[in-house]
């Protein structure tokens, strides 16, 4: 039987990943809380859930561009009902235009803000809390607090074609190792996951070969899977995991051009 959750908030619920990630919480969790945008997609995710699951589903539409905004609803939410596990699956896959020699100014900001400054400080928000609050245990079992950020493979190297993407997802592995080891003492799991290429719509939309493409279905088993292990890093498809490790050993000249060759026709994808 699979460990207690306890109340799971799952951002980007409106999305694939999401959704797949809220439906493998659905069994395990006593209060499901989903966060995302577009009310309809939200509903629609929060009504499969109570079928799979039988639990209680909250949804709420949060727009991550106003941090005030976020970090209030974050803080009530949990003023509420404490959260004991948050899942960040929010996320821009914006790539820049392709008449554009490099990233707009507005796509640099949006992205950073999207997929590393709300994530990171609402993580910090919520973990504070967390490392507050008693220890106490469902049925027996001491009762885990887990933080699981969403990364990417794209912020393992530099990006010619998609730098702010790139960027924003290594900066925010570097805030999710940084909470990991603060965070170890005071019991509190924290792991980043850094997928390839997951078969969503907003994968799709990028331009280029997807190599090694998996389900949302099993990405989220194996994001589970990896939360409850404590795993501080998950990286899949495993190849991905040989890449992370082979680029940064390449002289920089190979690297660049190799880098440089990976660039697709380039086609703009703003929403
Ligand atoms: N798909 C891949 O190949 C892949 C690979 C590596 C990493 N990832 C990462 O995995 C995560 C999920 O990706 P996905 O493919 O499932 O994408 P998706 O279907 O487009 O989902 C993205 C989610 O982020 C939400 N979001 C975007 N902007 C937001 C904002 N300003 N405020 C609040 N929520 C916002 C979306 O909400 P609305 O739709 O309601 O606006 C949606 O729920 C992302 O972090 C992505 O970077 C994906």
């Amino acid at each position: 039987m699979d460990a207690f959750l306890g109340h799971v908030l799952i951002l980007g619920a409106s999305g694939e990943l999401g959704t797949a990630l809220a439906l493998e919480c659905a069994k395990s969790a006593s209060l499901l809380t989903l966060w995302g945008r577009d009310r309809k997609r939200l509903a629609l995710t929060a009504e499969l859930c109570r079928k799979a699951g039988g639990t209680r589903v909250n949804a709420h539409s949060v727009d991550l561009l106003d941090l005030d905004a976020a970090l209030a609803a974050l803080r009530d939410e949990d003023d509420r009902t404490p959260i004991d596990t948050v899942i960040f699956a929010s996320g821009l896959g914006d790539i820049r235009a392709a008449t554009d020699t490099f990233d707009h100014p507005e796509l640099v900001s949006r992205l950073y803000h999207v997929n590393c400054v709300a994530p990171s400080a609402l993580g910090a928000e919520l973990a504070q809390r967390m490392a507050a609050r008693p220890q106490q245990s469902w049925n027996g079992d001491r009762k885990g607090h887990h933080i699981v950020f969403i990364g990417s493979a794209a912020g393992f190297a530099p990006m010619p074609f998609a730098a702010s993407y790139a960027a924003s997802k290594a900066g925010l592995a570097r805030f999710a190792d940084s909470l990991r080891i603060a965070m170890r003492p005071h019991g509190i799991s924290v792991t980043l996951v850094s997928p390839g290429f997951i078969d969503t719509a907003a994968a799709h939309r990028v331009p280029g070969p997807k190599p090694f493409m998996i389900s949302p279905q099993r990405g989220a088993g194996a994001i589970l899977a990896a939360m409850r292990a404590q795993k501080a890093h998950l990286i899949f498809p495993w190849p991905f995991a040989l890449i992370r490790l082979v680029l940064p050993a390449l002289p920089r000249p190979i690297r660049d051009r190799l880098l440089r060759s990976l660039a697709p026709p380039v086609r703009s994808n703003r929403r």
